[in-house]
């Protein structure tokens, strides 16, 4: 089927309370896998690309890539820029044909965020894409900058029911104590927090940097009002996991196709484990 607004798949698991996986794709082996995943699990999807992934495969192939995954199959799957900083890449995502963006201002001061927020809003909502908006700062690597520990700020409740009620923003990217990338302790979600938040904003919740959160703490955020989950650094370990494998045994090996294909299989493994734990499976 044609690819479909994010904001059509949070509906339903905000109603129907689970989360909806959003898989970040770099290449045609993992828009592959993400889109096998979900049609094992029959599960909606969403599919996106953040501003490193477009300028490593350029927005034509990823565009391409994900409609003919998403035109090939009955599952719903949505094409989302994730962490668009950039008001004219946002533009360019949009005339590419993707059907949901996410324009990141959480590091500009509160009126600027609100103010870019908006005037994405505005563009985008007549044409029918869905945009996510951030508040607060979340740690780790992203687009190579890094946030530090001590600069991670935790989304404050009050500010986010403003900011929600300003912008007339649909999801909202939340900062409670997740980090972009690998761990270096296990990571401890603020649920209270959370639960504050939700019960001031009522629109579906997006938990970034859910990589190494326990099973269990992703499934009470869910449970909370987290309806969006963004996966990127499992799939990196389960896809370069599966090329060292092949190279580990055979170091000679030349034909791509036999590295990455293991490295596919993989990484439809781990998509799978997480849409059973995000309670999206069958949910199609
Ligand atoms: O938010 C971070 C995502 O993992 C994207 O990472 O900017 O290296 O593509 P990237
Ligand atoms: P992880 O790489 O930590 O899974 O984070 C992904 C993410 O938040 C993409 O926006
Ligand atoms: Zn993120």
């Amino acid at each position: 089927m044609p690819l479909v607004p994010v904001d059509v798949l949070l509906e339903q698991a905000d109603r129907e309370g689970f989360g909806v996986g959003a898989f970040n794709a770099n290449n045609m082996e993992i828009v592959q896998a993400i889109l096998r995943a979900a049609e094992l699990e029959n599960s909606p999807v969403i599919m996106q690309a953040s501003q490193g992934a477009i300028n490593y495969a350029g927005l034509e192939f990823i565009t391409g890539m994900v409609k003919t995954a998403a035109e090939s199959s009955k599952i719903p799957v949505a094409l989302h820029l994730d962490h668009g900083t950039d008001f004219v890449q946002v533009v360019k995502c949009i005339r590419s044909g993707f059907s949901s963006v996410m324009y990141d201002g959480s590091k500009l001061p509160l009126e600027e965020n609100i103010a870019m927020t908006r005037k994405v809003l505005e563009m985008a909502t007549p044409i029918g894409v869905s945009v996510e908006a951030e508040l607060g700062k979340i740690g780790g690597t992203e687009d190579n900058v890094s946030v530090s520990e001590k600069e991670a700020r935790y989304t404050d409740p009050e500010e986010a029911r403003y900011f929600v009620e300003q912008t007339g923003i649909k999801s909202l990217a939340i900062a409670i104590g997740t980090a972009h990338g690998q761990y270096q302790g296990e990571p401890k979600l603020d649920l209270k927090r959370l639960a504050q938040i939700k019960s001031l904003v009522k629109i579906p919740i997006v938990l970034h940097g859910s990589s190494g959160v326990p099973d269990a703490a992703v499934k009470e955020a869910i449970k909370l009002g987290i309806c969006k989950v963004n996966i990127d650094t499992n799939i990196r370990e389960a896809f370069v996991g599966g090329m060292r494998k092949v190279l580990d045994a055979k170091p000679d090996e030349i034909d791509p196709r036999k590295i990455l294909g293991p490295a596919r299989e993989a990484a439809i493994e781990i998509i799978r484990e997480k849409m059973r734990v995000f309670g999206s499976s069958g949910k199609a």
